[in-house]
């Protein structure tokens, strides 16, 4: 350390004494402790005055932020002492921090050295020039700039009501019966026309966006729940076929399980509805359970209230058997992965027979994720696998193609194994015969 007389943590001026320059480099930024320091910038000869500072003030910490030289000079006018800060407590800190604040914090930076440099250059004076790129090179702008643009419009698409819910139909491998759907938001967004999940549920999680997002997915799943119930039962009275309850799955992400009062929404979105809880099923994946006790908490009183709780994408984040031990989890939804490389990879084939068993033995509920072909369809129901999902059975529909996706299916011989209830909970038994394809 250069600037000063110090001792490890204090470091003292005597008044008139020269701290430190504009332009050069910085390491360190200081607390006033006591006595007072100008800032000031030097223009023909003439020191300009910024700002004087005293007791508790802090500075010289631009320089330290950015690494980039000091912005103004800085002299003791009285007898000074100052805390030393080094640049490990500061960049640390900034290191941490939420990428959209430390592009806020390099703008700041920047207009405080153009400001600067215009009362500097105040013998010829011209506007200070704000470039459009921040020059500090300690950011990559664009990805935090398009973040932040991604965050206002998906706050404008809830406000516009911009999301349009699609449904893909879950299918009983045994009989081929459309049991359930699970609910995937689209965006359909002005500028960028339709985009999917994978683009803005990330950023979504990442504010606290997802919770208004979340709502409004459960909020809708419900209403069309009811209105796919109407539709069968319109055909149900026609027919008189019996069918078992439909249910919708619903995606949760950690962050929508750690408000406190997710719960009671969840509760009081499905009292407005009449939605019987068994009827919704929660999605989460591991990442939900590894987000700590309250988490965990709150899928248990899930749980206790009667949701169905799906542990989804299985077999791809660290697949930790003991959230299997301990959680009461209904159906395990094994990732389009292992669908994929079983009929190629004898391993994963083998590791899905297992997953199957497994799931059997612990009284789950398997589900398949990603199933595009026949023969992907065969192997499974072959390994006993209960439930299907993916392109061979349907691709994610708007509601009204879905809900004659539905009907089609409803309408069709099918085979059911036993008794069934009709989709308004009358319970049924009439016989059925073997059905098709979905
Ligand atoms: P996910 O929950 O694993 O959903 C399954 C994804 O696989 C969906 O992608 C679906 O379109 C796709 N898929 C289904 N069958 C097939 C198939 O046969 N082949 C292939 N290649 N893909 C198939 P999508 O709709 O793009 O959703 C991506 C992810 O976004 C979802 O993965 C889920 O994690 C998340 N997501 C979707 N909707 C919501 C939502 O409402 N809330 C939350 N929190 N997350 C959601
Ligand atoms: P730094 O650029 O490291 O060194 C000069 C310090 O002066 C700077 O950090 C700030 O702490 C402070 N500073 C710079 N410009 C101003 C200003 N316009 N008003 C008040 N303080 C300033
Ligand atoms: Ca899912
Ligand atoms: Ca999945």
């Amino acid at each position: 350390m250069s600037e000063g007389k110090e001792s490890s943590l204090l470091v003292y001026f005597e008044p008139g004494e020269l701290i430190f320059a504009a332009d050069e480099e910085g390491h360190h930024a200081y607390i006033i402790e006591s006595g007072q320091v100008d800032i000031f910038v030097t223009t023909t000869g003439k020191d300009v005055s910024l700002k004087t500072l005293t007791q508790g003030d802090v500075f010289g910490e631009m320089a330290v932020i950015d690494a980039s030289p000091r912005s103004a000079s800085a002299r003791a006018l009285t007898e000074t002492c100052c805390v030393v800060i080094s640049r490990a407590q500061i960049s640390d800190r900034i290191d941490a921090s939420d990428p959209v604040v430390k592009l806020l914090v390099s703008r700041l930076l920047d207009h405080i050295r153009s400001l600067n440099t215009g009362v500097s250059q105040a013998a010829r004076p011209t506007a200070p020039e704000i470039s459009s790129e921040p020059s500090s090179p300690f950011l990559p702008h664009q990805p935090v700039l398009e973040k932040m643009r991604l965050e206002s419009e998906l706050l404008d698409a809830i406000a516009t009501d911009a999301f349009i819910p699609h449904y893909q139909p879950l299918v009983d491998l045994e009989t081929e019966e459309i049991l359930g759907f699970e609910f995937l938001i689209r965006w359909k967004s002005p500028t960028r026309g339709w985009v999917s999940p994978g683009l803005f549920i990330d950023t979504a999680e990442e504010t606290s966006l997802i919770r208004p997002i979340g709502q409004w997915v459960i909020e809708n799943a419900c209403a069309d729940l009811n209105r796919f119930n109407q539709a069968l039962s319109r055909s149900f009275v026609a027919s008189g076929k019996p069918r078992t309850p439909l249910f919708i799955s619903v995606n949760v992400s950690a962050r929508q399980f750690q408000a406190p009062q997710f719960n009671q929404e969840l509760l009081e979105i499905l009292q407005r509805h009449q939605i019987p809880h068994s009827q919704i099923k929660l999605e989460v994946t591991e990442r939900v359970l590894m987000e700590g006790a309250s988490a965990i908490n709150i899928i248990q009183q899930c749980r206790q209230l009667g949701f169905h709780l799906a542990l989804d994408d299985f077999g791809t984040g660290f697949s930790s058997l003991t959230y299997l031990a301990k959680f009461e989890i209904d159906s395990l939804k094994i990732d389009q992965y292992f669908v994929r490389q079983m009929l190629t990879h004898p391993r994963t084939l083998a590791l899905m027979k297992h997953i199957l068993a497994m799931t059997q033995d612990l009284g789950m509920v398997s589900v398949a994720e990603g199933v595009e072909t026949q023969q992907e369809f065969d192997i499974l129901r072959r390994l006993g696998c209960q439930i299907g999902q993916g392109y061979l059975f349907g691709k994610p529909l708007p509601f009204e193609s879905a809900k004659n996706l539905l009907l089609e299916n409803y309408r069709r011989p099918s085979a059911p194994t036993g008794p069934l209830l009709s989709s308004n909970g009358i319970e049924n038994s009439v016989p059925q015969q073997t059905g098709s394809r979905v």
